[in-house]
């Protein structure tokens, strides 16, 4: 998800005002908004422990561009994640944001944070009030970690069928349009709460395009390696979808020759019910993304 380089701020400042806040009630100096129940867990040395141990890890797996992070290495970077609880990201379940019940008017401000940032990977917090929706957008040649420390949102992800598209058999194109729609299949289509594991998507498989739905107020580390790169040729791409069976009008399938030649495709048209037409489309105009400071426990990458 690329993040905008304007937007509304209301979002920003509710964690912003919440985080201070609790920092006062707490006689805390500076740091990030951690709870009380950090604090009895080893306070602000053990979270920032945490996160410092899997900007370690994450400095090691990741390797640069063109690289994916090996079954154990995801295993680790996984396992670290599963275990991140939010007040080792400077995050507590009491802040403001994350009891709000009230509507938003207009489209919720999601709001961004960068943790770190270099280019092998990044690590980033995505704050989504109620409501809020990250639309569907792919993650070019990326591994990303996703790990789900509060709130509740619903998932839906694809890949494509044929990660080198071949025209003939899983595109389909307007007579009055460049644009194409692309075969893609259904990966994930599942709500997630807090706490729970992990999630991964990689360059061509684990759902490497994916749309978030909030359904409670939600925060999010989000691992990319590498990060989004306009000059590496690594764009956010958002698309629309369509179901498989209800394509736009207008628009013709080119299936020439697939049943006899390729078992896959037989295989797809059994199970048509997971497919869908993917759709380039602009970054939504509804999308609102603002990016704050990282206030949670600092990490050190000397
Ligand atoms: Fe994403």
């Amino acid at each position: 998800m690329k993040v905008g380089e304007k937007g509304d701020v209301v979002g920003a400042e509710e964690v912003e005002r919440a985080a201070v806040a609790k920092r006062r009630r707490a006689g805390e100096g500076g740091g990030g908004a951690v709870g009380r129940r950090g604090r009895r867990r080893g306070g602000m040395q053990g979270a920032a422990a945490g996160v410092q141990r899997l900007f370690q890890a994450c400095r090691h797996v990741f390797r640069g561009p063109g690289t994916v992070p090996k079954p154990d290495e995801v295993h680790l970077l996984r396992a670290m994640l599963d275990r991140m609880r939010p007040e080792d990201v400077g995050l507590s379940p009491d802040l403001k944001f994350f009891r709000a019940k009230d509507a938003t008017q207009g489209p919720p401000t999601i709001t961004h944070t960068t943790i770190y940032k270099c280019p092998n990977f990044s690590m980033v917090i995505l704050f989504l009030p109620r409501n809020a929706v990250i639309p569907l957008h792919n993650h070019p040649g990326m591994t990303v970690f996703s790990k789900l420390v509060l709130g509740s949102m619903h998932v839906k992800s694809y890949d494509w069928v044929d990660p080198e598209p071949d025209t003939s058999v899983s595109s389909c194109s307007s007579s009055s349009s460049d644009s194409e729609l692309r075969l893609a299949k259904l990966v994930v289509d599942d709500v997630f709460t807090a706490p729970c594991d992990t999630s991964v998507l990689y360059p061509t498989t684990g759902g490497n395009m994916h749309r978030f739905t909030a359904i409670a107020p939600c925060a999010i580390i989000d691992i990319l390696g590498p990060p989004y790169s306009i000059e590496e040729d690594r764009d956010c791409t958002y698309y629309t979808d369509f179901a498989y069976t209800h394509r736009p009008k207008g628009w013709f399938v080119f299936l020439f020759g697939a049943a006899d030649d390729t078992g896959d495709l037989n295989n797809v048209e059994q199970d048509q019910a997971r497919l869908a037409w993917l759709k380039e489309i602009d970054m939504p105009r509804e999308l609102k993304i603002c990016s704050v400071q990282y206030r949670g426990p600092p990490i050190s990458d000397k």
